[in-house]
């Protein structure tokens, strides 16, 4: 794995856009994997920029997103369809036919989550985005859920209803399942650019990069991944 120390959120940001830039530029045809949550935002602010500054075009990119709040459609403002929307997509020059992301009203779950198989198994992802969760979680992959995991629909865990509620009026409003991409799917990716920032991933970084891989920590299956690249800043790396 490597790994890269920031000075600050600003510049782990910059190192991360320039990354993605960079899979965009080489082929203009891409999948890139996708996620949502607060560590991503100073990326994709910068693709915009670079986007309307420097004319990079996502016209023919092609996107697949991590996870999907189970209950909350598209257009809710705190559906993860709703955030790539308003933080990213609207603001490049990407076909919306183009991306994709798990239905959160499907009728069926089981019925969603072979559709969503289904288009990752013909879209490869180039370069997977991923955040980190305080609990080791990567997508919305509790602690042990099976390494060999495809889409499926979980119960999320206490201390990610916790973390999340800050971006909801109030804890009873946080979904209590989500739609996510498998363990399996992620570890599929041609690259994977995992982002931590702030004191408290720094335990979630130190079991990631020097802990036991186990299913106890999801994210510890990346130290298997052949062409991973972790961006953490001082405060993030701070327990290695
Ligand atoms: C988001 C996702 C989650 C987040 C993680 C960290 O699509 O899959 O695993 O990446 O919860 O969230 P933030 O970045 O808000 O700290």
């Amino acid at each position: 794995m490597e790994i890269i120390i920031t000075k600050d959120y600003e510049e782990l940001s910059e190192t991360g856009a320039k990354i993605i830039i960079g899979t965009v530029k080489k082929n203009p045809y891409a999948v890139l994997g996708l996620a949502t949550g607060t560590t991503p935002l100073g990326l994709y602010k910068r693709l915009i920029d670079d986007c309307k500054n420097n004319k990079t075009s996502y016209k023919h990119i092609r996107a697949v997103n991590l996870d999907e709040y189970k209950g909350l459609p598209k257009e809710h403002k705190q559906s993860y369809a709703y955030f790539m929307r308003k933080n990213l997509f609207d603001h490049i020059d990407i076909d919306l036919e183009n991306t994709h992301i798990e239905n959160g009203v499907a009728a069926d779950e089981q019925s969603e989550c072979e559709r969503y198989d289904k288009i990752l198994e013909s879209m490869r992802q180039d370069i997977q985005l991923l955040g980190l969760g305080s609990n080791g979680h990567i997508a919305f992959n509790e602690p042990y859920t099976s390494f060999e995991s495809t889409t499926h629909v979980v119960d999320l865990a206490e201390s990610t209803i916790k973390d999340n509620a800050r971006l909801f009026n109030d804890i009873e409003e946080v979904p209590k399942q989500a739609y996510t991409m498998g363990l399996k799917s992620i570890m599929g990716a041609k690259k994977i650019l995992i982002l931590a920032s702030g004191a408290n991933k720094a335990e979630a970084v130190y079991k990631l990069v020097r802990g036991e891989v186990t299913e106890a920590v999801p994210a510890s299956i990346l130290q298997n991944h052949a062409d991973c690249t972790l961006i953490i800043d001082k405060e993030a790396a701070k327990l290695l």
